[in-house]
């Protein structure tokens, strides 16, 4: 059984990204930047900016950190998004979702310019990642495929399983795997698949994205399946000192039995999302003054 490290490929993405960030200052004289948006104080999300922002200063990226309360108008949090579209030192925005309730996240995640769009969910960027065009893409999907890839998983002709149909993971996720030269054939399943089981048995790989813990159990799976899980769910634990620890979809243990391969939580999908979205920032950047990453040398 192979433990699908995401520590140890996010730190190599992240070494990567380190050393164009210095070329690309050297040619362009400054360096990419990211601007980090937080509404509200939801701790999860809090947990994963202030991962965002650490993993810009371990790269060399800047980050621009803009922290609202819960009661921001749709209005100013737009005047924001539009000041930092226009901001030429900007290279990337990122708004950390959940936003609140009285947000409209569709017309926010809109009002970010397509090219400094580094989470990939704007509908331009949607449209073209679904027709296999050159895009931003989404972080969490990106990164996955990326941990498939390093651990010479292919999945051209496998039978794959998502279960979640969300607009951050299950459906960018479901194209990249059936893409043109990726080629697997797809299920998607959502909360109201009668039986999950009827189809993560039949299928060579289960991508779990639904936020619940259990979601996966042993004996939904056949022998040898590779497992991905993409849930981090905070579930109380008092021998921790913050209370909770954090637990996959996955029931991580039962199904080490039985998989051929599968990634930790924490230590799996979630630091590959962060290098991602560090490589789209690099990416947006060089695209910004009009050349690859590779041209970077
Ligand atoms: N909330 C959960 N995942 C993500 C993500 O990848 N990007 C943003 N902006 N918010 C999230």
């Amino acid at each position: 059984m192979v433990v699908l490290s995401g520590k140890e490929l996010s730190s190599s993405v992240k070494q990567q990204v380190a050393s164009s960030a210095v070329k690309f200052e050297k040619r362009f004289s400054r360096r990419p930047c990211l601007a980090v948006v937080l509404v509200g104080e939801d701790p999860a999300s809090q947990t994963y900016v202030r991962n965002k922002r650490k993993a810009c200063d371990e790269v060399g990226i800047l980050h621009l950190d803009f922290t609202f309360t819960a009661d921001i108008t749709q209005e100013q949090l737009m005047m924001c998004i539009s000041e930092l579209n226009a901001n030429p030192l900007v290279d990337g925005i990122l708004v950390q979702l959940p936003l609140p309730g009285h947000i409209n996240k569709l017309a926010v995640t809109e009002a970010i310019s397509p090219q400094k769009d580094v989470d990939g969910f704007h509908p331009q960027n949607m449209g073209k990642l679904l027709l296999g065009r050159k895009c931003l893409l989404p972080c969490t999907p990106k990164g996955i495929m990326k941990l498939l890839d390093y651990y010479d998983i292919d999945v051209r002709g496998k039978n794959v399983c998502v279960m979640g149909r969300s607009n951050i993971v299950g459906k960018p996720l479901s194209a990249l795997l059936m893409q043109d030269g990726r080629d697997a054939t797809v299920t998607v399943c959502n909360s109201k698949t009668a039986d999950d089981s009827l189809f993560t048995r039949s299928a060579d790989i289960v991508i779990s994205a639904v936020g619940n813990p259990g979601t996966l159990k042993a004996d939904m799976v056949s022998e040898g399946v590779v497992v991905i899980d993409v849930g981090i769910n905070r579930v109380p634990d008092s021998s921790k000192k913050s209370g909770y620890s954090l637990k996959g979809d996955a029931d991580y243990d039962s199904l080490c039995q039985v998989a051929s391969a599968i990634t930790p939580v924490p230590g799996g999908v979630g630091p590959m999302t962060i290098a991602m979205l560090m490589e789209n920032t690099l990416i947006a950047a060089c695209w910004r003054e009009g050349i690859e990453p590779e041209d970077l040398g």
